[in-house]
């Protein structure tokens, strides 16, 4: 696949570290350049994972120009459609144009459902779901200006096939994507616009660190027969994110040039328990 994505330009967000980061070093290194958007900053106190920071952004920058790829990167929250519209139009102008979007950033808090407040419901909905609404619509016109068709990933869940335990609000907004993707796919298909989503397992992110696997086991502890649910087929049941990164590489690329509207599971079977 090396250079296979010369030219190109990827939009990313949640790029600061993790996925989001494996993404940007991935199409980076199959050729692409590469915008990075991040928040890297923390969310709200009921996130119980560490947040990222301009530091973990500014690794993104210096580990993709060590790949002699360009990257711009910009502290923004997928909330603000300004602050992506903005991004985008400063990235077609700086790198010449937008070909790839990988709407990736999310928030994650497991919790019961008389403990999700309004507050932590909104901001899921808002990230998660409005957050991928923005980043598609800030950069969708800059691809069909440009006539050169484009690929468009979106960040679900395994979360988004089936119910993830003591998380309404992640489950709601990662189920809502599959509808999103469907969307898009059709009024964007005419503009050789291809766009699908990726629903990861377990995958060993700094949101898994913290005390949220605490918060997860807290959250289902009066009702553990739901522990049996979102088990993986395979060992070790999690994921590297290089592991989401092939596939949302693949999905890009030429070799998927005929595949829209489509929902990838990477959860070693995990959609299924
Ligand atoms: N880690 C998992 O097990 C897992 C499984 C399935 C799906 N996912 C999804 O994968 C995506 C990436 O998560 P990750 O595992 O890399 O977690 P992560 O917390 O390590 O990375 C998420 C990144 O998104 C950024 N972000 C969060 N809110 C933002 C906002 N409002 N605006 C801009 N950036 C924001 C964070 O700052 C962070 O850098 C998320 O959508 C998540 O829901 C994760």
């Amino acid at each position: 696949m090396s250079n296979e994505l010369e030219g190109k330009v990827a939009f990313i967000t949640g790029a600061a570290r993790g996925q989001g980061r494996a993404h940007a070093l991935k199409l980076a290194g199959m050729g692409a350049d590469i915008v990075a958007v991040d928040v890297a900053g923390p969310i709200g106190d009921f996130i119980p994972y560490p947040a990222a920071t301009p530091d973990d952004l500014a690794e993104t920058v210096r580990l993709v120009e060590e790949l002699d790829r360009r990257i711009l990167a910009f502290e923004a929250d997928v909330r603000d459609r300004e602050a992506l519209m903005a991004a985008a139009d400063r990235a077609v102008t700086e790198l010449g144009s937008l070909d790839i979007v990988v709407a990736n950033a999310g928030i994650c808090e497991p919790a019961k459902w008389q403990d999700i407040t309004p507050e932590s419901w909104q901001a899921t909905i808002d990230i998660n779901l409005t957050g991928v609404w923005n980043t598609i619509t800030a950069t969708a016109q800059h691809m069909i200006d440009a006539g050169r068709g484009g690929a468009i990933v979106i960040t679900s869940s395994y979360a988004g096939k089936k119910v993830q335990p003591m998380m309404i609000h992640y489950t709601s907004s990662k189920h809502a994507l599959v509808g999103l993707t469907r969307g898009f796919a059709i009024e964007l298909g005419p503009h050789r616009i291809r766009v699908n989503s990726v629903h990861p397992g377990g995958v060993a992110t700094p949101m898994g660190g913290g005390d949220m696997m605490n918060r997860i086991e807290a959250s289902t502890r009066e009702n553990p027969k739901v522990n049996q649910m979102g088990q993986a087929f395979m060992e070790p049941g999690w994921m590297e994110p290089e592991a989401i990164a092939d596939a949302v590489a693949f999905l890009v690329s030429p070799a998927a040039a005929n595949i829209t509207s489509e929902h990838l599971s990477i959860d070693q079977g995990t959609q299924y328990f």
